[in-house]
């Protein structure tokens, strides 16, 4: 087994000045997508996934599932980790699954608005306490970001407060935070490329002055690459025009302390891509296995150009004992 927390992998990661990208995968072949990638690129890597995200599987199945496809890439250290749990009790389900990481969102109420910090010290220390008794790590939030993080809620954003960062992290005692810094998440972010007064990178700067021991994490990462969009709409998709975080941005973010990266949408967008070219190409194909693999590669190329990016790429052998 090649599980690792995430404290340990960004850790290491933070010692050597490098940036982990937190991979969404709501499948198997997306997560095979992920790990070779990972392994191609000899690469650490986060594999993350929303509870219920899975179309047709229960959480424990696909969990169960994801753990035993991790088990076949012996040479990559991996942290599974939950996105975004809603709740004490699904950390604690993912947690008994076997993840060795989660993150409790705390930064919304029950209804869908900004929780209070109080609430959401709360409810993060809770799971910090359940979480680090059993050895595993835990992200919280600070501030809201953007967007739906699950196709139903859809939160305004509240930029991180510096001057509540180090006494969230006092309070709770979280090994990564995730600051909101402007970001949102999804495939439609910014109307127009965000310039520096929609994405604050100075608060990543700040904050990470103020807590050095806990790991930032940006959220709604995704560029929303032109190519990609072009390259779905020209077999018959029909996504509109949209601006994410440029590649630069992301360096920049991790130069100024950001430790991991979460990406859901642009490899959602190349897996797209690829499945939408091989039924075009191939117009009487009705075979899955055929067109999920032209997916599954197309996926495969953008995450290691990202891996490379954000400087995982080639850290593998820093992680063997
Ligand atoms: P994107 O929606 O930009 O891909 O970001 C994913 C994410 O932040 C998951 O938590």
């Amino acid at each position: 087994m090649t599980l690792v927390t995430n404290r340990t992998l960004l850790d290491v990661a933070a010692g050597a000045g490098f940036g982990v990208g937190a991979f969404n995968v709501a499948d198997l072949t997306m997560a095979q997508a992920v790990l070779d990638a990972a392994r191609a690129t000899e690469s650490p890597v986060i594999v993350e996934t929303l509870a219920g995200a899975h179309p047709h599987c229960s959480d424990e199945t696909f969990w169960a599932l994801l753990l035993e496809l991790i088990d076949g890439y012996p040479e990559v250290p991996v942290a599974l980790h939950l996105d975004h749990g809603p709740s004490y009790e699904t950390c604690a389900r993912a947690i008994s699954a076997g993840f060795t990481s989660v993150m409790i969102d705390g930064s919304l109420d029950g209804a869908g608005r900004p929780a209070s910090f109080e609430q959401n010290v709360a409810v993060t220390r809770r799971v910090v306490a359940y979480a680090h008794e059993r050895g595993v790590s835990v992200e919280g939030e600070l501030g809201t970001i953007g967007g739906s993080k699950d196709g139903t809620v859809r939160a305004e954003i509240v930029l991180a407060d510096p001057a509540q960062a180090a006494s969230f992290v006092a309070a709770t005692g979280v090994d990564a935070l995730a600051v909101a810094i402007g970001t949102s998440h999804g495939a439609y972010k910014f109307d127009t490329p965000p310039d520096g007064s929609v994405l604050r990178l100075d608060l990543v700067a700040e904050i990470a002055a103020l807590v050095p021991g806990t790991h930032l994490v940006l959220h709604g990462s995704s560029s929303l690459p032109a190519s990609l969009r072009a390259r779905v709409n020209a077999c018959g998709g029909r996504v509109p025009e949209s601006w994410g975080v440029a590649d630069e941005e992301k360096v920049r973010a991790v130069k100024l302390g950001i430790r991991k990266i979460n990406q859901g949408m642009d490899h959602y967008l190349a897996f797209t891509a690829g499945v939408r070219e091989a039924l075009a190409a191939d117009p009487v194909s009705v075979d899955p296995a055929v067109y999920l693999a032209a997916g599954r590669e197309s996926a495969q190329r953008l995450l290691e150009e990202r891996m490379v990016l954000f400087g995982q790429a080639g850290q593998a052998s820093r992680y063997r004992r």
